[in-house]
């Protein structure tokens, strides 16, 4: 569980998927997956810390979870309301920012209630942030940053001739976070299922056949060892990113 403390992703965002498929191979109700999966959050947000990471983003719930059967979402929500209203004590007493990502104004009025309590409670924490996407999509986030963005013009606020990514970035839901450095998804799909597109462009990825149930903090050092082995570009050529010295 080694991971060389020169190389850490500042950022780690987590596609935590599978937990369907881990009741249901059990016999057991999808929620229990969830059930289970909600004790993987509790354990990740700490075992990320202890490996290093500042940041960690877990995609929670998706613009396109909503389609789901009504008792899951219900049920996912309710989930959702209790380990908040659960962890708050934890976050104060363990130092841990929390933030959100998402249309979080369409949730249900006791989870926003929660998410306000502890997100102000916890907002003068600057060593280690979690971040939940809840209600997100990227591509809710662009047409939500574009209006936002456009607005921003037609006031006189913004330069329609100066745009440039880092003056749009700011109308993202992620306007002052830095850009994930590593995203992993559990499961063993291999997609990105809507989640940050913009903000992983030049991300690594890795992929684990592990369900999010199951994921251990073994698991996020071996993600964490396999992004040290890469060579991040930025689309410069290998022999630019050595340093002077070794060329
Ligand atoms: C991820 O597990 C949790 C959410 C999307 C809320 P899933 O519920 O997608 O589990 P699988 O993919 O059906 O196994
Ligand atoms: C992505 O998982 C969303 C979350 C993890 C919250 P899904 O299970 O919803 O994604 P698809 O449907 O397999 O692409
Ligand atoms: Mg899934």
């Amino acid at each position: 569980m080694s991971v060389p403390a020169t190389n850490v992703p500042h950022h780690v965002a987590i596609i935590m998927d599978g937990n369907g498929r881990w009741a249901t191979k059990r016999g057991l109700p999808r929620i229990e997956g969830h059930r289970r999966g909600v004790e993987t959050v509790r354990t990740t947000t700490f075992a990320a810390r202890d490996l290093g990471v500042k940041m960690l983003t877990l995609y929670a719930f998706s613009i396109e979870n909503w389609k789901r059967p009504q008792e899951e979402v219900g049920a996912l929500m309710g989930l959702l309301e209790y380990y908040l209203k659960k962890e708050l004590e934890t976050f104060v007493r363990d130092r841990v920012r929390l933030r959100t990502i998402g249309r979080t104004e369409e949730l249900p009025e006791g989870v926003q209630k929660v998410l306000r309590t502890t997100i102000e409670e916890t907002k003068h924490f600057t060593d280690y942030t979690l971040v939940l996407a809840l209600n997100y999509g990227a591509r809710t986030e662009m047409v939500d940053a574009a209006r936002s963005y456009a607005a921003a013009v037609a006031a006189g606020k913004e330069k329609l001739n100066d745009s440039s990514w880092s003056t749009f970035s700011r109308y993202l839901y992620t306007a002052d976070m830095p850009e994930p450095d590593l995203v992993i998804r559990t499961s063993g799909e291999t997609r990105i299922s809507n989640f940050l597109l913009l903000q992983a462009a030049y991300a690594e990825f890795v992929f684990q056949p592990v369900l999010w149930p199951d994921f251990t903090k073994a698991d996020l050092a071996a993600a964490i060892a396999d992004y040290n082995r890469r060579e991040r570009r930025f689309g410069l050529t290998s022999e630019q990113l050595k340093p002077a010295a070794a060329k």
